[in-house]
């Protein structure tokens, strides 16, 4: 399937001649949820309008649905739904009326039904004629999202959806854009928490700096850079770790208190069984035993500081 959002080899040196993105090409598929991860800065926002058609490519292309985003400006962004960084809403405007008039402005017919159904995934039906300024940040956050939704776009862009947003609030948040992938919307969304891009995405691109620095399926990523660790609590402190259970890479803790060794999960044969049977001919007692497997925080912090 041809993707839906397509970036080639896309630069963006803003007036003042930063580059804030360096050859990016990322290709998102229909139905997907991308997140975009990287610190202050990183040009995720940059990237993000480039795609929308508001910030001007220096060099390369950006197709929405087929649709260049420059040359075919309005045909692209009439798929696109686009929830900016910062709050721009009307204070006095009503809930629903905000919504109708983000319909209009993309020229498409008054379709009531469409806003109810909106509001009412939004959870901002019963909110409907409270005017904006009534409303708490959260859920003020949430009809930006009904807004860029009010034209029935096919790719959802959002930029820091939950910051400032309560850890309640936030998985009501993701909960929204699961349904919105079960009524066939792709997402991309920028984030700094990166327990938001382990609880909701499909695929991770990392972006540091301009440069994307990977971008890979979740769960492959944590596969593949997740270190799986095993902890054997000694009943006994040692000194030294004798060298039959020394020679399969295990090592003392600290304080001599516990051993620890690193494995593949994914491999046939981890070493497990040999090592407790080492232990056992050793003499050593254990106590207790835990596995940590690093989450994909390690690994962000990892390849920020090898690429920093
Ligand atoms: N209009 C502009 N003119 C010049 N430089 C800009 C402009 N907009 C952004 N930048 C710079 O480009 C870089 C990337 O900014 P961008 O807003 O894309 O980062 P971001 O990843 O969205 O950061 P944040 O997480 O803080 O939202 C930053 O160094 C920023 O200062
Ligand atoms: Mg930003």
């Amino acid at each position: 399937m041809p993707a839906i959002v397509s970036v080639k080899d896309l630069n963006k040196t803003y007036k003042s001649g930063f580059e804030a993105l360096r050859k990016v090409n990322l290709d998102i598929e229909e139905g997907e949820i991308l997140a975009l991860l990287g610190p202050n800065g990183a040009g995720k926002t940059t990237l993000i309008s480039t795609i929308c058609g508001i910030v001007m490519p220096s060099s390369g292309t950006v197709t929405v649905g087929g649709h260049d985003v420059v040359r075919d400006f309005r045909a692209a962004r009439e798929l696109i739904g686009l929830v900016p960084q910062e709050l721009t809403l009307e204070a006095f405007e009503t809930v629903i009326n905000t919504v109708r008039f983000s319909r209009g402005l993309f020229g498409k017919p008054k379709d009531e039904a469409h806003i109810e159904k909106v509001l009412r995934q939004l959870s901002l039906w019963d909110k409907r004629d409270s005017k904006i300024m009534m409303l708490s940040g959260g859920m003020k956050r949430r009809v930006l999202i009904a807004k860029a939704l009010s034209h029935e776009p096919r790719v959802l862009f959002l930029d820091e959806p939950t910051a400032g947003v309560d850890v309640e609030l936030r998985k009501d948040m993701w909960q929204v854009v699961d349904d919105l992938r079960a009524s066939g919307v792709t997402t991309i969304l920028t984030t700094h928490y990166i327990e938001e891009a382990e609880a909701i995405a499909d695929r991770i691109a990392v972006i540091l700096k301009g440069d994307i620095l990977l971008v890979e399926r979740k769960d492959e990523l944590m596969e593949r850079m997740g270190k799986k660790q095993i902890r054997i609590e000694l009943s006994h402190p040692i000194k030294e770790v004798p060298e039959s259970i020394a020679q399969r890479g295990v090592q003392r803790s600290e304080d001599g208190s516990a051993l620890i060794y690193s494995y593949d999960s994914r491999a046939e044969r981890t070493g497990i069984t040999a090592l407790l049977n080492d232990l056992q001919a050793e003499g050593l007692q254990m106590t207790d035993l835990s596995t940590h497997q690093s989450n994909l925080e390690e690994i962000f912090v990892g390849l920020v500081k090898d690429n920093a």
